[in-house]
């Protein structure tokens, strides 16, 4: 059964066929991350049209995942300007895992160098040829790129804020997983709101308003910094090979979907997403994560961080400082780099 930790009506929602045309194209779908999130989206009826582009191996992942006997069109693109604008042209999602991701020792923000220009420029061909896109950012550091996309689209004259996110998803995946874990539930009844950003201590679970805010003492500390660090034990479990892909992969396939359900007409569809956010803008964070409610424009409504407790208000102060200067080195990068 596809998706089994997904809630009874979300699942009733996939499977009814799909109602609209609607392209989804993912840069750098020939990454670990990309692949299995192509081959879910090719199993979402949702998605009508699959987009695939990478600088090596676009087409032959397509060509693969083509034979998935589901409804959608595959197509995987060739290299360069033309390839790109083609994937992109007419897409209704943009995810972006393109980029480099973490080996052993290293922190997200360690991509940067790497990673700032590979979102740039995927960033201006999104801005030319996708300009009303909803935009998925899944490339790391997240906390940077998501600026640095905001900076691209501002430059071009096209942002909108309401069609940019940083993919956040899978930390409330862990946080729902490790809670589990921890009172022997089913993770498929287990939200944890996590806000903040996506890296480290700007990842903040806030575990007051799950089901168990009993969890206390060492007991919460160590489940707080297993999901602040749980996509390191991922990296030192691959030994080099990389970071998270397969969960990686899930996370962006749900937050895909709940978009297309949201555009569809579906009320009520909630995600976390690093968005720009008026919560702590005034800290230096113009950009937060929290729940967001989904609709046909994208973002419809950021909810508040709502009823916290004083530990957890400890934890976004310290996430707002590192998120501060996360965003604004990508927004410095844009500037110094056009
Ligand atoms: P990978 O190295 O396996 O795949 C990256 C793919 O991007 C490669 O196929 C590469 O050819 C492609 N690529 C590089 N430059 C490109 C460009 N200019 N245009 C198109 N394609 C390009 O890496 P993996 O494991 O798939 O990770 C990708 C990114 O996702 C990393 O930055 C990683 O840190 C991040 N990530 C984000 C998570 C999140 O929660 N947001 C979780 C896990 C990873």
């Amino acid at each position: 059964m596809f998706r089994p930790a997904f809630s009874a009506a979300q699942r009733r929602c996939f499977s009814v066929s799909a109602q609209q045309n609607s392209k989804v194209t993912v840069l750098g779908a020939a990454g670990g991350i990309g692949q299995p999130l192509s081959l879910l989206l090719k199993l979402n009826p949702r998605v009508t049209e699959l987009a695939l582009y990478d600088i090596r191996g676009g087409p032959g992942v397509a060509a693969d995942i083509s034979h998935v006997n589901t409804k959608s069109k595959v197509t995987g693109y060739s290299v360069g300007p033309e390839g790109l604008k083609a994937a992109l042209e007419g897409a209704e999602i943009v995810l972006i895992p393109a980029g480099v991701p973490r080996k052993p020792g290293m922190t997200r923000d360690d991509l940067f160098n790497t990673n700032a220009s590979i979102v740039r420029d995927l960033a201006k061909a999104a801005a030319d040829h996708s300009p009303n896109a909803n935009l998925l950012i899944i490339s790391n550091p997240v906390n940077s790129t998501v600026p640095i996309t905001a900076e691209v689209f501002k430059s071009k004259g096209v942002y909108n804020p309401k069609r940019l996110f940083g993919v956040t998803t899978l930390d409330v995946v862990r946080a729902s997983r490790f809670i589990s874990e921890i009172k022997g539930t089913d993770p498929a009844n287990e939200e944890v709101t996590v806000v903040g950003g996506h890296s480290g201590v700007t990842i903040v679970p806030l575990l007051s308003q799950s089901n168990h805010p009993d969890i206390t003492g060492e007991t919460r500390d160590a489940l707080v910094n297993r999901i602040q660090f749980g996509g390191d034990e991922v990296v030192q479990a691959k030994d080099g090979a990389g970071s998270a892909t397969l969960s990686m992969a899930y996370a962006g396939s749900r937050m895909a979907d709940s978009l297309l359900r949201a555009a569809q007409g579906e009320q009520g569809v909630t995600e976390p997403a690093f968005v720009e956010s008026p919560l702590y803008k005034d800290q230096g964070c113009e950009f937060f994560s929290s729940r967001i409610e989904l609709g046909p424009e994208g973002v419809k409504k950021i909810h508040p961080v709502g009823k916290i407790n004083e530990y957890e208000e400890g934890l976004i102060a310290a996430a707002l400082k590192d998120l501060a200067k996360n965003i604004a080195k990508g927004k410095e990068f844009v500037k110094s780099n056009p």
